[in-house]
């Protein structure tokens, strides 16, 4: 079963909502997940993953730190053409997700854009854009 690594990074619950609606649609399409806030992940936790997404609320105009070190960190794995995309919670601005598809892309990852932003905290379409984009990351992995 194709496998896909779910990483974010939140203040106030946010971008937890986004990343939680991105698995429910990805397990709905047949895809493993593995889903994990970025205080508690390792790289292990992307190692080997078939896809990758990265999330980010923004603050003071950047992604978190601990986001932008744990994609830093990827830099040693091997994950050219493999399926990668960033996506966010903001308030006005929301360069977080922005940032990292940079980074993904850097890294010779195939990756999906524009990232999904939303703006505070996801109501009822905010959500379903979510599973609609682990959908899409299913249907890119078969
Ligand atoms: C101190 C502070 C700084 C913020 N700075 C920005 C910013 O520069 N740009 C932006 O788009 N949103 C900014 N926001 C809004 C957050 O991105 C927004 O509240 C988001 O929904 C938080 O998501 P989270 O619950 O996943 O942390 C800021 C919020 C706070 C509390």
């Amino acid at each position: 079963m194709a496998r896909l690594a779910i990483i974010y990074g939140t203040g106030f619950g946010n971008t937890g909502l986004m990343a939680q609606a991105i698995e429910e649609g990805a397990k709905s399409a047949g895809v493993e997940v593995i889903i994990k806030n970025v205080k508690e992940s390792g790289i292990a936790d992307v190692e080997g993953a078939d896809a990758i997404a990265i999330g980010s609320a923004t603050y003071k105009g950047e992604a978190m730190p601990e986001v932008i070190e744990f994609v830093k960190g990827m830099a040693g794995l091997s994950l050219k053409g493999k399926v990668g995309t960033a996506f966010g919670s903001y308030g006005w601005s929301g360069e977080a997700s922005k940032v990292i598809t940079g980074m993904l892309k850097g890294y010779g990852m195939d990756v999906m854009e524009p990232p999904l932003r939303i703006k505070r905290r996801p109501a009822d379409a905010g959500l379903e854009e979510c599973r609609q984009l682990g959908i899409q990351i299913a249907g890119k992995l078969k």
